[in-house]
């Protein structure tokens, strides 16, 4: 038996209450552990905010999007914060010995910082980016590529009815994986991502080409991270986040004006946004949230600590942080050229 806090940091994402109630349900099932649920990411650990979990609290919760616990940005080792010191002292205070953070890159980078230093840790990876190495998928992802599936096909509709080109902006900071799977899902005529820069010039000269040989409308599917081959980043609105990344969101604007401009289509855009995080997660997102919180559960059991649940083929593993820290998990560029032969 041991007393253990959870907590969700970044940006929400369909399936953490999955992880969350399948954490608490295995942990006191099959070894009658407690938990504490830190409010709000680091920031209820560094003030030992929460409250504890137990199996009646965690009822109901399966199908529910969002987080019951709350999420922040808030990093403990940003600038000269409270690091290591902080995070002991929340813990204490809440009577936690160990904790399971859920999170992505940023909240998971604060896991590892925290194992090294001897904090028991054991991680759950989301993003709806899955752009995590270390595991095949996050879940939320499969949940975000539906709601983007579905938009794709709306605008489908009313793009060709008006023979207009839409611009369609989903999420996905470093990665296209969002862009090219629901793009390739929804029929897109272009998707543009973050791993392969793009030039107006020929995307323009693609719509011209379709409109000549008879298609009236394209959709173009784009990351908020795109950027063209010889500017900045177009979509940066400056502003930064306590982890340093810029907020992102605006691609498809310029995309649309430049687009029109250039070709004389009528031209719109929809950024698609948070919706994509929003809403209950679909069939597969709760399983796999549900798989990685057991999986934490045992990780915890067999005395690990510094590692982090994972998806490798059908198999749910272990790796180490380090290991899914070491760089971003960029498209599989056969993917993406799989996508490409239905362009146009
Ligand atoms: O969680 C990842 C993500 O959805 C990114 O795709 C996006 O850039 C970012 O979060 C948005 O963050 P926020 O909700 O803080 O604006």
């Amino acid at each position: 038996m041991a007393r253990i806090g959870i907590l969700t940091g970044g940006g929400d994402c369909p399936g953490l209450n999955a992880v969350i109630r399948a954490v608490v349900r295995k942990g006191v099932k099959s070894h009658d552990h407690e938990f504490f649920g830190f409010q709000y990411g680091w920031a209820g650990v560094l003030a030992g905010e929460g409250r504890p979990l137990d199996i009646n609290a965690t009822r109901g919760i399966l199908p529910r999007g969002g987080t019951i616990l709350g999420t922040s940005r808030t990093n403990p080792f940003k600038d000269d914060g409270p690091g290591v010191e902080g995070v002991l002292a929340g813990m204490e205070q809440a009577g936690v010995e160990m904790l399971i953070p859920i999170g992505g890159e940023d909240t998971l980078g604060v896991a590892g910082k925290l194992a090294e230093a001897g904090v028991p840790v054991v991680g759950v990876p989301k993003t709806i980016d899955n752009d995590l190495a270390g595991t095949d998928f996050t879940f939320g992802f499969q949940t975000a590529v539906q709601i983007a599936t579905d938009a794709i096909d709306r605008l489908h509709t009313t793009a060709e009815s008006h023979n207009r080109v839409i611009v369609v902006e989903v999420m996905g900071r470093h990665a296209g994986w969002i862009a090219a799977y629901s793009g390739m899902a929804g029929g897109a005529d272009a998707i543009l991502v973050p791993e392969r820069p793009f030039d107006i010039d020929e995307v323009c000269e693609h719509l011209r080409r379709r409109h000549v040989q008879g298609s009236r409308f394209s959709i173009v599917v784009v990351s908020e991270g795109a950027h063209p081959k010889d500017e900045g980043l177009i979509a940066s609105t400056g502003e930064l986040d306590a982890f340093g990344h810029e907020r992102l969101g605006g691609v498809a604007v310029a995309l649309e004006g430049e687009i029109e401009k250039r070709t004389g289509y009528e031209t719109r855009m929809t950024i698609l946004g948070h919706v994509q995080r929003g809403g209950t997660p679909n069939a597969y997102d709760r399983v796999l949230g549900t798989r990685f919180g057991v999986a934490a559960i045992d990780a915890i059991a067999r005395g690990e600590t510094g590692t982090m649940v994972a998806l490798r083929g059908s198999e749910v593993v272990t790796v180490p942080l380090a290991e899914a820290l070491a760089e971003p998990k960029l498209l599989d560029p056969a993917f993406y050229e799989t996508a490409e032969v239905f362009f146009g």
